[in-house]
């Protein structure tokens, strides 16, 4: 796990920043997204994306011999997280690469856009400045790669994931059935920023018992205190905490249907750290994350198949929203993942130098 204390120091504001930038603007441009000369590349962004990101990246991607049209939307509230203005939904379909980078929400990636024959994309909503200059940015995806489909070989097939901390998580998931999708910063899945996790949902039956969430969680951040969510059969029934807990019972009272617990996913990144941002956090090895909202693609046809169209629709509200838990200890049916966020069994094997 890297720490914060072996990075050189960064400095938001009016500084040289730009400079740094480049490092991690030239590695996605080339080694991830392979932008190739004569490319039309969109980069959809808001106006919570950092300058020196879009700058950085729009000199990469004209370096590598392709073209940039940056596209800036409102900043979003959770209520309006979906929302895509018409410009972009129809710019998305003359790209040959798109780029989504908002960082208010993740209406960029999640919404519903034009796409070109063969288009590819890259997926970085709410990476903030500096989760981009730190070393989860330039990670090596053989390894994760490697990681992830190792890990994923081996929960295969579960029926029951348990998985319970010493701050009192205690939460049992049917996952029968469910597939298990990678997040590998390209290799296998899609091309996304400072990746690696693997990632499934419950079948819609049964997700049950006691999550504290003590990692920052996507709109809030650092909670202040741990927030305890009592789940009943994938649903979030009651919060308790302090300040971030009332902020969480707002979103739920904003946005109806969210208080579904509608994912769960391994982190693997030895690179990624705890930073205090969420999307960073999320890939950190012996880091979990939750989301409350909106099925992701990938689990929908089962759960159509499990409970039905209605209920089906009723888990897609407009939001996807993930929340990191620390240092769980993790059971797939009788096997041992992680014990107290150390990996366990042969999936796992230290990472090479960068
Ligand atoms: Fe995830």
């Amino acid at each position: 796990m890297a720490t914060l204390e072996s990075q050189p120091p960064v400095r938001i504001g009016r500084t040289q920043t730009i400079i740094d930038a480049a490092k991690t603007a030239y590695f996605l441009v080339n080694n991830q997204i392979k932008i190739k000369p004569g490319d039309e590349v969109l980069i959809a962004c808001d106006t919570m994306t950092e300058l020196e990101i879009l700058q950085s990246l729009a000199g990469a991607i004209q370096a590598a011999g392709a073209e940039f049209t940056i596209c800036m939307q409102p900043s979003r509230s959770p209520k309006d997280a979906a929302k895509l203005t018409k410009i972009i939904q129809r710019g998305a379909g003359a790209a040959d690469v798109y780029i989504s980078w908002s960082n208010s929400c993740g209406a960029t990636l999640y919404s519903q856009r034009e796409r070109k024959e063969g288009q590819r994309w890259f997926a970085a909503p709410m990476r903030t400045l500096e989760v981009y200059l730190g070393p989860a940015a330039t990670s090596n995806y053989q390894y994760i790669s490697d990681i992830c489909e190792r890990l994923q070989k081996m929960l295969e097939g579960t029926k029951t994931i348990r998985f319970t901390s010493e701050i009192g998580t205690d939460m049992v998931l049917d996952v029968t059935g469910m597939p298990w999708e990678v997040e590998d910063g390209g290799i296998r899945g899609p091309i996304c920023f400072g990746d690696g996790e693997v990632f499934t949902s419950h079948t819609g039956h049964s997700a049950d018992g006691t999550l504290y969430i003590d990692g920052p969680l996507a709109y809030i951040g650092v909670p202040d205190e741990p927030i305890k969510l009592t789940v009943n059969k994938g649903w979030i029934t009651k919060i308790e905490g302090g300040r971030a807990a009332a902020r969480l019972r707002r979103v739920f009272a904003e946005v109806s249907n969210s208080n579904y617990l509608c994912e769960f996913a391994i982190g693997v990144n030895p690179w990624a750290r705890r930073s205090r941002f969420f999307e960073e956090e999320k890939k950190g090895l012996s880091n979990i994350h939750t989301a409350y909202g909106a099925l992701q693609r990938f689990f929908r046809p089962y759960i159509e198949k499990n409970l039905g169209t209605t209920a089906l629709q009723k888990r897609l509200p407009g939001i996807h929203a993930d929340m990191v838990s620390y240092d769980l200890t993790i059971w797939a049916d009788k096997k041992l993942i992680e014990d107290k966020g150390k990996p366990m069994g042969d999936w796992w094997y230290p990472p090479p130098e960068k």
